[in-house]
């Protein structure tokens, strides 16, 4: 028998209120749930041999012990800060450690919204930010991310 190659595994993680999806503000984040996010993850990361560990939380600490776990374990990170991406200074520092790459996704366009949406902690951590295109932009920043490793470290 064949060993099966090991995946490199991508953390996959959600903040604040994301569990609400479906049932927030449907008109700015759309009727797809969690689970259907996840779902497309599961789904997109199978097609490009990756592995995903997908994970929401509304504490900030949580998150952050998230993070920190990812070194050494993962081969880079998909983020949606949810509403700590425009205040938390040390969830950018917890980023900034893991020495891993970093995709911030937001399903809204923050840019389009309040302004204070248009700024992110989380970006001076991030090799490249995906925003306005709702799920896809979990899709979009898988396949990014696979490239990334393809080029190597
Ligand atoms: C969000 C945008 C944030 O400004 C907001 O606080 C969220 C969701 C998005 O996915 O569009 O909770 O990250």
């Amino acid at each position: 028998m064949t060993a099966r190659p090991v995946l490199p595994l991508i953390a996959v993680l959600n903040g604040p209120n994301l569990n609400m999806l479906g049932m927030r503000q449907p008109e700015v984040y759309g009727s797809a749930t969690i689970d259907d996010v996840e779902a497309l993850c599961a789904e997109t990361a199978e097609q490009l041999g990756l592995a995903i560990d997908f994970r929401q939380t509304n504490g900030e600490g949580e998150l952050i012990s998230w993070v920190q776990e990812c070194r050494g374990r993962a081969s880079g990170i998909i983020i949606n800060p949810a509403g700590y991406t425009h205040t938390s200074v040390a969830l950018m520092d917890a980023l900034l450690a893991t020495d891993l790459r970093v995709i911030e996704v937001h399903l809204s366009n923050i840019h389009r919204r309040e302004e204070f949406r248009h700024h992110s902690y989380v970006s001076r951590a991030a090799v490249g930010v995906i925003c306005g295109l709702g799920m896809q932009g979990y899709a979009l920043a898988l396949r990014a991310m696979a490239e990334l490793i393809e080029e190597g470290p």
